[in-house]
């Protein structure tokens, strides 16, 4: 298993993953939902790639970079991680967020794809702590979470915010 670093050369790929995911999830927000490929290749690819370096976007943008998880040639889920905290973030959404497509849930890439995940987020991320957000209601990926050592830190009616030490 690898996580590669979103690309031209996969965008087919890509595209199947971001046009197939819902659009609304657990709190997880899909846009993309539906596009065509031409629309992916054209627009949004070369848009998500943009959000590494960002260039003439509000002051209140968090770089962020695209990862997806791949089984030999079979791309399973994606990974992005915003490059630092702002106090909008550090309340909210935290630093990393992830999907695993729907028909391979529950065979452990979840959990696999992060502990790889972590790796990238420690040499990025300069915070002394990862932050995550999670719905109560959300029991896998609470699971992922804690099966890589990552612990509730506080809550609210409807999250549960946890962290990891870098
Ligand atoms: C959360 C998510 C990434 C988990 O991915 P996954 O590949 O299915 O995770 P794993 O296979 O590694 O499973 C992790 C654990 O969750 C458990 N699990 C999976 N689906 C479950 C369900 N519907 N209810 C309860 N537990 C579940 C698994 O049994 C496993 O626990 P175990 O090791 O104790 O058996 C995936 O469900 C997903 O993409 N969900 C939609 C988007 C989302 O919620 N993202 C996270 C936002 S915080």
């Amino acid at each position: 298993m690898e996580l590669r670093k979103i690309n031209r050369q996969d965008a087919f790929s890509e595209w199947q993953f971001i046009t197939e995911l819902p659009a609304e999830e657990n709190g997880v927000e899909n846009s993309h939902h539906g596009i065509s490929f031409e629309e992916y290749v054209e627009k949004v690819l070369p848009k998500i790639m943009s959000y590494e370096h960002p260039e003439n976007m509000p002051d209140w943008f968090v770089p962020e970079t695209v990862y997806y998880l791949w089984d030999g040639d079979m791309l399973v889920g994606e990974f992005r991680i915003r490059h630092h905290l702002t106090e909008a973030l550090r309340i909210g959404a935290g630093h990393i967020g992830y999907s695993i497509r729907k028909e391979l849930r529950g065979r452990g890439y979840g959990t696999a794809g992060l502990k790889l995940v972590l790796e990238r987020a420690r040499e990025i991320i300069p915070e002394e702590e990862i932050f995550f957000r999670v719905r109560k209601d959300n029991i896998a990926s609470q699971r992922v979470l804690e099966k890589n050592g990552v612990y509730v830190s506080g809550e609210d009616d409807e999250h549960l915010f946890m962290r990891i030490r870098k």
